[in-house]
């Protein structure tokens, strides 16, 4: 092919590659000076022929110092010779290639042209691309800016990583709060123990006969104090869940013996509420599959929230359902009822129905919350039925244990 380069265009379409005299005089150079992408054109010798506006810009060469020229020669270096082996491969083996940032760091040395340092290197993605036109071939370069699309990547990077360090900070203070909490609790509740056996026993009269006025006051001491060792528990019991440390020993349960046991715990807490507790019918032999003592500690929680939200004479009936594999434990009372505002936050912590009567029944509004966690521990669900004025229904379901 015989070529007398007179300008810096090249119209690929001719018989002959026809060169232009200016970009501007022809429609062809306008269009490739007007794209926002880098484009030049490297014929079978290796020779650069086309150069466009914007690799004028982003190189500061003029197309005089580039056409005619080997991409070596206007780039010496180990990364012009890198770049020069990617358009020989294109011309030799006729394949396209991609230069992806990702893969390759640094492409081509170019610059926005304001400053020439590292920073403002316009980042690029390229693809070299092989063309025959009328037997000969030759191989195109295209650069893409990406560098808003970098800035962006960056952006979200730094994001990220605020994100992940702000996560770091909030999971160390609920780490230190959970550690805080159950260290607290476990140090209160050793000599709160020995304060309540030792109150007991002044109480009891073993210690010899007390003035009752003295009576009164020890007894209002130890009620206190079981009701400070109750919150304790319940409080280790919070931040157990809440650190994933609660223990399960899931096994078989023989569901009648857990409820009878329950129901004698409890007798004496009913009976201070004039409340008995009826066990309905349960098949013998009925086992679940739970933690024993997890169970009852849902069930005492059950057991005692029926009671002393029941008025004086009436009874908690206890029932036992079996369907599809699922066994329903029915706890139900003939009290107040939940308040329809209050239902959706029964199962929160801390949380009580307003109203003088709870507030005098007393209790700490964990009981439920805990008791919902243990139970969806052991893979089964809590909930309750309730009607204003009539009473209200709790129930646990948990696997048959023959079905797990
Ligand atoms: N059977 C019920 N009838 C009416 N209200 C109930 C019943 N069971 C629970 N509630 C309401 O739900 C609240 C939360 O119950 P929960 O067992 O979580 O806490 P508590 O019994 O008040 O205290 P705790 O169980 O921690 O000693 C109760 O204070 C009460 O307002
Ligand atoms: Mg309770």
């Amino acid at each position: 092919m015989s070529r007398s380069v007179r300008s810096d265009v090249i119209n690929i379409n001719s018989d002959e590659a026809e060169i232009i005299a200016s970009p501007s005089d022809h429609l062809f150079g306008k269009v490739l000076d007007l794209s926002e992408n880098g484009l030049f054109l490297v014929d079978s010798d290796r020779k650069i022929i086309l150069w466009n506006e914007w690799m004028v810009e982003a190189s500061s060469l003029n197309r005089g110092d580039v056409i005619g020229s080997t991409f070596v020669e206007v780039f010496p270096g180990l990364k012009g010779r890198r770049i020069e082996s990617v358009i020989n491969a294109a011309l030799d083996t006729r394949t396209a290639s991609l230069l992806s940032r990702s893969l390759n760091k640094v492409i081509f040395p170019l610059y926005f042209s304001e400053a020439r340092d590292e920073a403002r290197r316009i980042e690029q993605s390229v693809t070299v691309k092989p063309i025959q036109s009328d037997g000969h071939d030759y191989c195109l370069i295209q650069i893409i800016d990406v560098t808003p699309m970098v800035q962006r990547e960056d952006v979200l990077r730094v994001l990220a990583k605020e994100a992940e360090e702000a996560l770091q900070v909030a999971e160390e203070a609920s780490r230190f709060k959970s550690e805080f909490t159950s260290t607290v609790s476990h140090e209160l509740r050793t000599p709160l123990t020995s304060i309540r056996g030792s109150l007991g026993l002044i109480a009891s009269g073993v210690m010899g006969e007390l003035k009752p006025e003295i009576g009164r006051l020890i007894a209002i001491a130890c009620n206190n104090t079981e009701r400070l060792l109750f919150l304790i528990n319940d409080i280790l019991d919070i931040s157990k869940i809440e650190s994933g440390k609660m223990d399960f020993v899931m096994g078989p349960v023989d569901l009648k013996a857990v409820l009878l046991q329950s129901i004698e715990v409890n007798q004496a807490y009913g009976e201070q509420y004039e409340v008995k507790y009826h066990l309905n019918d349960v098949i013998d032999g009925t086992t679940v599959y739970a933690d024993t003592d997890r169970l009852m500690q849902v069930l005492n929680n059950l057991l005692s929230n029926a009671a002393k939200f029941s008025p004086k004479g009436t009874e908690v009936d206890i029932s036992v359902i079996q369907k599809d594999g699922v066994i329903r434990v029915e706890i139900k009372d003939y009290g107040n009822g939940i308040p329809v505002k209050f239902q959706s936050r029964i199962f929160e912590k801390f949380s009580q129905a307003d109203g003088s009567d709870t507030r005098k029944i007393g209790g700490t509004g964990l009981g439920l919350s805990i008791s919902k966690a243990i139970v969806e521990k052991m893979g089964g669900s809590i909930g309750f039925d309730t009607e204003e004025g009539i009473g209200a229904t709790f129930y646990i379901d948990v696997s048959l244990y023959a079905d797990v």
